[in-house]
């Protein structure tokens, strides 16, 4: 398959991340067939998808007309047997091993042999997810970051049977939605979560033991290393439960106490603390 050939790509689950990409690969010029459990689930996201599109529309970095054909673009279904045919499917549902098993399931009996899976998990490996679709060879992980339409890196993750052909598109496909790709190995973390989680960790350990307020951990990051965020901000900004949820699963597997997520985060979490989502984080934002 060449990536020349691919006029429609699929996208199963339409979160956060799932909604980015749905309106990148719109935006690229893809046809987009997204596919979801639930139409509320699907209303939220078009709704981020639009207000994405009128930031971008504000900013000058797109026309009116450009806004337009890109959401024309868009389909969306809750039934998986609308993927048949569609060559590229990028799957971005909930991180649980047993709801990406049962979807590609349901995947592998409407689509066809040429198909390639792309996963977006950023704590599941590869290998082992590949080993739950008929064909491993076309099977490989695309972990894009979130705000997907603002932030330019994707990740692609071959995993043990993944053939280079398969890499091969995946790289052509990041190339064409406007991306720049690094390739890594399937370990934890790949390259950029390894290294991001200790450090969003460590701020939250800094803020337990007192040495600085959370303003003047985010302040000192931004200030002192040109991070567009602090890192407390950061947690808030992505869902204070995303880094809990994948420090415990990264810890779980390499036994490196860098991953334990800190006390003060469990009890965040139970506190439903869970960032900007909830109205309260690190910071709050009930006023907003
Ligand atoms: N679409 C979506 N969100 C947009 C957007 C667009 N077109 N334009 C701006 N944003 C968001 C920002 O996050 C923020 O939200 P707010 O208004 O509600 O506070 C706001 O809009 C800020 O807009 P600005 O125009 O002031 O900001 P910039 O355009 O200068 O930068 C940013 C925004 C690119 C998000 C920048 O802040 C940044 O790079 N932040 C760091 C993000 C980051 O580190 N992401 C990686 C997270 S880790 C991850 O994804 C791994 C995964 O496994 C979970």
């Amino acid at each position: 398959m060449n990536i020349e050939n691919i006029t429609t790509v699929g996208v199963c689950g339409a979160g956060s991340m799932g909604a980015g990409i749905v309106q990148t690969a719109a935006q690229a010029g893809f046809q987009v067939k997204v596919v979801d459990v639930s139409e509320v689930v699907w209303a939220r996201a078009l709704k981020t998808i639009t207000t994405s599109l009128e930031r971008m529309l504000k900013k000058e970095k797109i026309s009116e007309a450009d806004m337009a054909a890109a959401l024309a673009r868009i389909s969306f279904s809750t039934d998986v047997a609308t993927l048949a045919g569609v060559p590229f499917i990028f799957e971005a549902v909930f991180e649980s091993a047993e709801v990406k098993k049962e979807l590609f399931g349901k995947l592998d009996a409407v689509c066809g042999d040429d198909v390639i899976y792309a996963t977006n998990t950023s704590s599941l490996a590869i290998t082992e997810m590949a080993a739950l679709v008929k064909r491993p060879a076309n099977f490989i992980g695309m972990h894009f970051f979130n705000p997907v339409p603002m932030m330019k890196l994707v990740e692609i993750i071959p995993g043990m049977q993944t053939v280079q052909a398969t890499t091969d598109l995946a790289l052509a496909m990041a190339e064409k939605i406007g991306k720049t790709s690094i390739t890594c190995k399937d370990t934890p973390g790949f390259v950029v979560n390894r290294l991001l989680v200790p450090y969003m960790l460590d701020a939250v350990r800094l803020l337990e033991e007192g040495v600085a307020s959370a303003a003047d951990i985010d302040t000192a990051m931004k200030l002192g290393c040109g991070m567009p965020m602090g890192p407390l901000e950061l947690q808030d900004y992505a869902g204070t439960d995303i880094g809990y949820h994948v420090g415990n699963i990264f810890y779980d597997y390499m036994k490196d106490a860098r991953f334990a997520p800190p006390g003060l985060l469990r009890n965040m979490i139970k506190a439903g603390y869970l960032g900007r989502k909830t109205g309260k984080g690190f910071y709050d934002y009930s006023d907003k």
